[in-house]
């Protein structure tokens, strides 16, 4: 079989552990392996390199990924889809691995739905808001950096009696909040799924600060809508910037607002952290490493048994497959049980 791979969407760690796991154990069958360039760019414009043993060699830890990747939609270019489908053919391709996230899985999903496109999903994300697993790869990368960050800036805040404000990212779930404010020790985490009112963080602020703790880390998710006891809700989003092919606003910000409104309401002294890219830079920590290599053999067997149309996914500690229907039919937010693990540590 000639088999392509892309990497589409926010890129992050792991995917050359993926793409890794794919090469060595397809080429070991005796399939060819054919890089697609920048995600869903590659396969419109028909851009392709060459992916064997010799290029994957080294690249395990790498951050980033190999083949490039864009948040190219070809649903939302004219003769985009057929563009993919020609150059497919022309390459003389007979199956796709496409590891992504909702957006390119989403792509993937109907392009198998509407053409019978000979697809496999793996799911990335520092996110971790797909559906249908329990974890993506990406997201210990990030959960591990925001709360290392959130680690050191315990000690500044506490030289300086500040409060200090961490935006992390996450879209419009809190995963990599609530999860790196527990591990971190946050005195108030807000997220889009549970969105306390400012109101209300301020008072846990000033009770901790009456109970002799006179500086507070207040984790916030970049999709946190500001809300107020009066019902008012606020997105904090780049409203110059324009939305992306998949419709996506750009976020940041929240943590600045959220932070004026700290000071303001009850007179502490506060700071603002935006941790953005750094969350999905860098080498993948051996949790990731390890679920992105799992995921990529989950897919190579997938395409060897032409079961397409199929996700590897993480449920447990098994690694299964789901329907990309499935997983990306709707966002994986954050339950409640979660939010009530680190609300037992507020103010
Ligand atoms: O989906 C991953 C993510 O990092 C989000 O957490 C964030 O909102 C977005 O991508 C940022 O996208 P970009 O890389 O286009 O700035």
């Amino acid at each position: 079989m000639r088999i392509g791979i892309l990497t589409g969407g926010g890129d992050c760690p792991g995917l050359n552990a993926v793409i890794r796991a794919v090469v060595r154990l397809s080429t070991d069958r005796g399939h060819e392996m054919i890089g697609v360039r920048d995600g869903w760019k590659g396969l419109t414009e028909g851009v392709f390199a060459p992916l064997g043993r010799r290029e994957v060699s080294g690249i395990l830890p790498r951050g980033g990924t190999i083949l490039g990747t864009t948040r190219t939609n070809p649903y939302k270019i004219e003769g985009g889809v057929e563009a993919v489908l020609g150059h497919f053919q022309e390459q003389q391709l007979d199956a796709l691995v496409a590891i992504g996230g909702e957006d390119t899985l989403g792509v993937a999903a109907r392009l198998h739905r509407e053409h019978a496109f000979p697809v496999v999903g793996v799911p990335k994300t520092i996110d971790n808001d797909l559906s249908g697993t329990d974890y993506t790869f990406g997201f210990d990368t990030a959960m591990t950096i925001a709360t290392e960050a959130i680690d050191r800036l315990h000690t500044t805040a506490e030289s300086h009696n500040r409060v200090m404000v961490v935006e992390v990212m996450g879209r419009h779930t809190g995963w990599i909040a609530v999860m790196s404010g527990i591990a971190g020790g946050a005195d108030v985490i807000l997220i889009p799924e549970q969105p306390i009112t400012v109101e209300r963080a301020c008072q846990d602020l000033v009770k901790r600060h009456e109970g002799g703790k006179d500086f507070s880390i207040v984790v916030v998710s970049e999709g946190y809508e500001l809300a107020y006891e009066s019902g008012e809700r606020r997105l904090v989003a780049d409203d110059a910037r324009a939305t992306d092919q998949f419709g996506h606003l750009v976020l940041g910000g929240v943590g600045d607002a959220l932070a004026r409104e700290i000071e303001q309401r009850t007179g502490f002294e506060t700071r603002v952290s935006v941790l953005g890219h750094v969350q999905r830079g860098g080498t993948p920590t051996p949790r990731d490493r390890i679920l992105a290599t799992r995921f990529g053999l989950k897919a190579a067997d997938l395409v060897n048994e032409g079961r397409y149309g199929r996700m590897a996914a993480l449920h447990g500690d098994a690694i299964v497959d789901v329907s990309l229907e499935e997983a990306t039919g709707e966002v994986k937010t954050v339950p409640p049980e979660w939010y009530e693990v680190a609300r037992a540590f507020f103010g």
